[in-house]
């Protein structure tokens, strides 16, 4: 095995293309060397979600100048990589083959071996490269289209004890404020008004937690919020600032109970690993969240198990996750060839049933 690995890692499979060059050195903690992000948001502002025609062309755009600008800032020729990794999925397909057709181009031009990454995988992969967690260890991935459980066994190896069955809670955050007319992204806003707001006044449901297992749902409580809006709005003819306050904190509080419950039972789940180091980490724009992540560092302490929650530029979308988790797979020998495809689903659990609603309404992982 080499001794030391250099890899540019490519991201554009939602409304951020990424570049980032990071170096591992066996025994040694990895070193990220750049770590470029060129995000879409202002392209994509009008329309109130992602274009994905918009997303590709803008990918195809930016990709070459954040390669150039990744290693410039590593200070690094192409000569100096050993690899170029990419995003081959899952994600919006225009965007995932602009990065792949830039890693192709790359390898081809260079002779440098290709490899293909699962964006999950990079995500799940993170506490890894920020933390050299140790496997097994337990993953909340929480975003804007994504909300799973997943013991992280192996650079290829996860386990998903299971997830949302309908919207991701980024989501959820995410149309709670626009029906409460704050400001997108949703998740900022509401944790702002949360913060003046009563959690207790209104009885949002916690949904599943009747039901045993680690499955999620919170297409129901934006539904609850949406009726508590319109009585509100019928009885005062608008929303009083208190009224919008206290609505946000009590969604807030519904998402972070049923966060919180369902993380003792995936803790319980992998603790019957008997894991010498227990570990519970997340990943996601959600975990930017106080309130969420106060009541899991809770959960954490009961069951003794140390949380883990990267800094938010490597939570959200990035390139460095991608490189390093190239550097993982490249270390177990894997290479593709250039019929590496894109793909717009990729589960990272090929054992577990699809998730229902998971990705379906937001493409964004
Ligand atoms: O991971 P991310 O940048 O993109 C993906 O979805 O992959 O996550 C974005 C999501 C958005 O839905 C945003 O509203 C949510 O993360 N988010 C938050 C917070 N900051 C971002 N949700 C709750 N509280 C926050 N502070
Ligand atoms: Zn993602």
């Amino acid at each position: 095995m080499t001794d030391s690995v250099t890899i540019l890692g490519l991201e554009s499979s939602c409304d951020d293309t990424g570049a980032a060059v990071v170096r591992h050195v066996v025994g040694e903690a990895p070193e990220l060397l750049s770590n470029v992000v060129a995000g879409q948001t202002e392209l994509h502002e009008a329309f109130g979600g992602v274009v994905p025609e918009i997303a590709a062309r803008a990918h195809t755009e930016k990709l070459d100048l954040c390669v150039e600008q990744a290693l410039a800032e590593a200070g690094l020729g192409l000569g100096d990589l050993d690899a170029i990794a990419v995003t081959a999925g899952p994600g919006l397909i225009g965007g995932v083959l602009a990065g792949v057709m830039c890693a192709k181009g790359l390898a081809a031009g260079t002779g440098l071996p290709l490899v293909g990454v699962n964006h999950l995988a990079g995500h799940a992969l993170t506490p890894r490269l920020t933390d050299q967690a140790e496997f097994p260890y337990l993953m909340l991935l929480v975003s804007g289209g994504h909300c799973q459980f997943l013991i992280a066994k192996g650079p290829d190896e996860f386990t998903r004890l299971g997830g949302t069955i309908d919207d991701a809670p980024g989501e959820a955050f995410d149309k709670t404020a626009k029906l409460l007319g704050l400001p997108q992204p949703g998740g900022p806003s509401v944790e702002r008004e949360a913060r003046e707001g009563n959690p207790k006044r209104f009885k949002f449901p916690r949904p599943l937690l009747d039901r045993p297992g680690c499955d999620m749902s919170f297409s129901g409580l934006k539904t609850a919020l949406l009726r508590e809006r319109d009585r509100l709005v019928a009885e005062h003819g608008g929303l009083r600032v208190v009224d919008r306050a206290d609505l946000c904190a009590g969604f807030q509080a519904a998402v972070t109970d049923v966060l919180a419950e369902k993380s003792r039972r995936a803790l319980r789940e992998y603790m019957g690993l008997a894991p010498s180091e227990p570990v519970l980490a997340v990943a996601g724009g959600v975990a930017a969240n106080q309130a969420i992540r106060a009541a899991l560092e809770t959960v954490c302490a009961e069951f003794d198990t140390r949380f883990l929650a990267p800094p938010l530029a490597l939570c959200t979308d990035n390139a460095a996750m991608i490189a390093w988790a190239g550097i993982e797979r490249f270390r177990t020998g894997h290479r593709d060839g250039f019929d590496l495809a894109a793909r717009p689903r990729w589960p990272l659990d090929r054992s577990a049933p699809a998730m229902l609603g998971s990705g379906k309404k937001g493409a964004k992982a």
